[in-house]
Formats: structure tokens, C-alpha cells, sequence
């Protein structure tokens, strides 16, 4: 047994230091269906000086180390690939400040989003970022891996929000960088670099928060079509006629029909895609605005649209986007989620293309997704034995075809999800070997011998 638990144990109280096989069960996965990976230890930390202990004596005994938020992530960033410890922040969950003044937040890493989002909105602010797991994801995660969700259309992702970070190097060394203020310039973009690092720069122990007033009001509108291309006309004279949603989201066909038995909103038989766009802002100029997209996707061809009369409606019809995923993953033994990304103006000839990839692979597909931001969740679905060898090739097959329909499109391997050790080997296909490189030099110059979070994001 490594040296470095019994120290841990002794520093931090054993209940702190998990070493047996069953407690280390929940940290061996996360979201993104890879795994098992069992840690040595998992360490729960609640503190900023407890999470550079960690940090200090890992580095000192060349052990590595997972952040973990609360292992929501989608391509198994927070998977112990190399062994070594789980580092997680999920008991430092205080909100420390909300301040109405400055619009800003300051918070612990193991906060949940939602948990957030509601406080704000208690002292009349907002905090727009919502990945669809906001209601089980903490925010240290959100930093690590950018994430977005369908509101980053009109507000953008969790980058947009960070102003200011403590995080902790492997070694033990505290970093504050960024500010409090509403701008700042000074020195290097240090909160855009560990924004998106995936866990591999430090570990934050804590952040601070650009917050906006709440807005007045929000309308949304569903939108049924017989096709995604003229749903796909649908956004596209949407943001035309210079409106902004704060997101306008798309559903194909095979999402449709795997959402239809459990959602409130009867989605009639034959339904091909959906398109649900919302607004928020001065409550006197919504009620038009969300009545001229409305009429936007009749000119486009939707064979029905419904506007929600009210907060309660507007949430049911949005339950039919939040339970797709869920949906889909019940509904079949193997489900991968991708999240490319393409240009606006790609998004109905990738559907297209997504179609044949499933035809030629013989697998189902289903898309859904962030369509205004051209962020589409392309879901590759089996029943069949995904570790079968020949199933597994299908599958593989499948996710080259769609990664090189993406690029060849001029889109990117990942709108939000991250690379993590689902996508890494892909990384050559988007970035070229330089680019790699000085992303690989700046990992190692802020973790020399490579230990925290080892063998992600990059081919190995
Ligand atoms: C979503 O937008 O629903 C998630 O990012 C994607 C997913 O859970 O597959
Ligand atoms: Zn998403």
C-alpha cells in the first residue's frame, strides 16, 4: 500500500480518505458510460488547504490525481484511467456571497448550478448558463469543462461568466487569477485558460461569478414539422428577423418518437422535428416578439405551433426537450452521446448526412440538440452487445463517419461535452500537430511530472 493514504488518512480523518472497494464504486464512473475506473483513494476535500494537501503530497509521492465535481461529465474527464486519487469537491458546497451590487457570485466548486440559478433569482439576478444536468452538476465542473446548455445561444457558455477563479497547481501552489471587477485586462487570459482545461491545469476551489439582472419575462413556443430541413428554415428566419432567443432548440424525428409515451404535450404521429425557441426580456415587447417567431416557422411550414400561456405550460412543453436523453438512454441498452458542433448554416445537411451514417452502420440515430448554436447531440443507440467485437467496430465506424462528416463541414468534435478519453484519439483530425503540441508544452509546464488528470484530452 501506497505511504501516501495512510498520511492522507492521518491529515484528514479517515471518513475523509475512501480506500474500500464499495465506496470507491461511485467514483469509478460518470455520465459518459466508460469504466469502470476504480481509484486507489477517493478524497473528499473540503477545503481550499486540504485540496493543496492533496495536491502537495501527490505530487511529492508522483501519485496521480481526478478532480471531481459530481461526476456528471460525458466523455469520463473525471475517470481514474492512470489509478491513483479521486480528488473530489463535492462537500464544498457554499455559496459565500451574492452580490447584487457588483453582479457577481462568489462560490464554492461543489455548488450545484441549479442550486445557484435559484439563489439568483431569489435576490432578483440570474445566472444564465444551463447544461442539461443543472440539477446535479456542481459549478467546478462547469468551469472544467466550459460547459454550455441551450440558453448559451443568446447568453454563452460558463466561460462567459467566470471573472475570477482559486485554483490550486499540482505541488500545492494557490492561484488567484482574474477579478471582481466588471473588466480587466491585466496580464494573460489565465481564467480562459483554465476554463475548458478539462481538470488537467488545478483543481478551483473557488469562483467568482459574473451575474445579470433577471429578466422580466420569458415566452417560448413549440413548433412541430414534417422534416428538419424546414425546421432548419424555421431557426434560420427566426434570427433573420433579428431576433435573439435565449435558445432555440431542435428535435429529430427518432427523439421525437422515443419522447412521445412520457411527454405532456401530445407530439402528433408523424411529427419530424421540433423546434422549441425561447425568449426572455421586457415582459411589453415579448408577447410580439414570441408571436412573429411563431409566425416565422408557419412561413417555414410547421404543421403546428403552440405558445405557452403560461409559466407552468412554458415548463411542461420544455420537460419534452429535458427528458430526451433520459428517454433515450432507457429506451436502449447502448447509448452514446456526441456533441458536434457545425456551422449554422451545415445543420440540415448534417442531419442528412447523420441519417446515412446510421443506414450504413446499421444503427439508430437520434438527434436533438442546441440547433441555434449548431450544437447538435447526435445519439448512437443498440440493443445489441456493445462490446462485441463486431458491434463495437459498427459503433466505432459510426463515430468516425460523424466526426468526419463535422469537420468536413467546418465544425468541431465538441460544442460542450469536452474531449476527455472519449474523443482523444480524434483530436488529429481537428487540430493540427503544432497546435497539440504547445496545448501539451503548457500542461507540463504547469504540471511537470504530468499527474493531474493524466491521459486526457490529448492521443496518448
Ligand atoms: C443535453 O443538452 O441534453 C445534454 O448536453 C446532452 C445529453 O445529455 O445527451
Ligand atoms: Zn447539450
Amino acid at each position: 500500500m501506497r505511504p501516501i493514504f495512510d498520511i492522507l488518512a492521518r491529515e484528514l480523518g479517515t471518513a475523509k480518505v475512501l480506500r474500500d472497494e464499495a465506496r470507491l464504486e461511485a467514483y469509478a464512473r460518470d455520465e459518459s458510460g466508460l469504466g469502470p475506473y476504480p481509484p486507489e483513494a477517493a478524497v473528499l476535500c473540503d477545503s481550499v488547504e486540504e485540496i493543496q494537501l492533496v495536491l502537495r503530497l501527490a505530487d511529492e509521492h508522483r501519485v496521480p490525481v481526478v478532480p471531481r465535481g459530481l461526476g456528471t461529465g460525458m466523455t469520463g474527464g473525471a475517470l481514474a484511467t492512470h489509478g491513483g486519487i479521486v480528488l473530489s469537491t463535492e462537500r464544498m458546497q457554499r455559496i459565500k456571497e451574492i452580490d447584487p451590487a457588483d453582479l457577481v457570485a462568489v462560490v464554492e466548486p461543489g455548488v450545484i448550478t441549479g442550486v445557484l440559478q435559484d439563489a439568483a433569482e431569489a435576490a432578483g439576478l440570474f445566472y444564465p448558463p444551463d447544461p442539461a444536468s443543472l440539477a446535479m452538476c456542481s459549478l467546478g465542473g462547469n468551469v472544467a469543462e466550459n460547459a454550455g446548455g441551450p440558453r448559451a445561444f443568446k447568453y454563452g457558455v460558463t466561460r462567459e461568466y467566470v471573472i475570477g477563479l482559486e485554483t490550486v497547481l499540482m505541488g500545492g501552489t494557490r492561484l488567484r487569477p482574474g477579478r471582481r471587477t466588471a473588466k480587466g485586462v491585466t496580464g494573460y487570459d489565465v481564467v480562459g485558460l483554465f476554463c475548458g482545461s478539462e481538470g488537467t491545469f488545478g483543481v478551483s476551489s473557488e469562483i467568482t461569478l459574473k451575474l445579470l439582472p433577471k429578466p422580466q419575462g420569458v415566452a417560448l413556443l413549440l413548433a412541430v414539422f414534417a422534416d428538419p430541413v424546414k425546421a432548419g428554415e424555421a431557426i434560420t428566419a427566426i434570427i433573420r428577423k433579428g431576433y435573439r432567443p435565449r435558445a432555440l432548440e431542435l428535435m429529430d424525428r427518432a427523439s421525437i418518437d422515443h419522447v412521445r409515451p412520457k411527454a405532456t404535450y401530445p407530439i402528433p404521429v408523424g411529427a419530424g422535428a421540433i423546434v422549441i425557441c425561447e425568449l426572455d426580456g421586457d415582459e411589453a415587447a415579448l408577447a410580439p416578439a414570441v408571436e412573429r417567431c411563431a409566425q416565422a416557422c408557419d412561413e417555414s411550414g410547421a404543421t403546428e405551433v403552440v405558445i405557452a400561456a403560461d409559466e407552468a405550460q412554458r415548463r411542461r412543453l420544455w420537460e419534452t426537450r429535458r427528458i430526451t436523453s433520459p428517454s433515450l438512454r432507457h429506451a436502449h441498452r447502448y447509448k452514446v452521446s456526441e456533441d458536434i458542433c457545425v456551422p449554422r448554416s451545415a445543420i440540415a445537411e448534417m442531419l442528412r448526412r447523420v441519417d446515412k451514417i446510421g443506414a450504413r452502420h446499421d444503427l439508430l440515430m437520434a438527434t436533438f440538440g442546441h440547433a441555434g448554436d449548431g450544437n447538435l447531440h447526435v445519439n448512437v443507440l443498440t440493443d445489441e452487445d456493445h462490446r462485441e467485437a463486431a458491434v463495437a467496430a459498427r459503433i466505432q465506424g459510426a463515430l468516425g463517419d460523424i466526426f468526419k462528416d463535422t469537420l468536413s463541414l467546418r465544425g468541431t468534435l465538441s460544442g460542450e461535452h469536452g474531449i476527455g478519453i472519449a474523443k482523444q484519439k480524434y483530436m488529429p483530425w481537428e487540430q493540427a500537430p503544432e497546435l497539440i503540441e504547445v496545448q501539451k508544452k503548457l500542461k507540463l509546464t504547469l504540471d511537470p511530472k504530468n499527474l493531474l488528470n493524466p491521459g486526457k484530452i490529448f492521443p496518448t
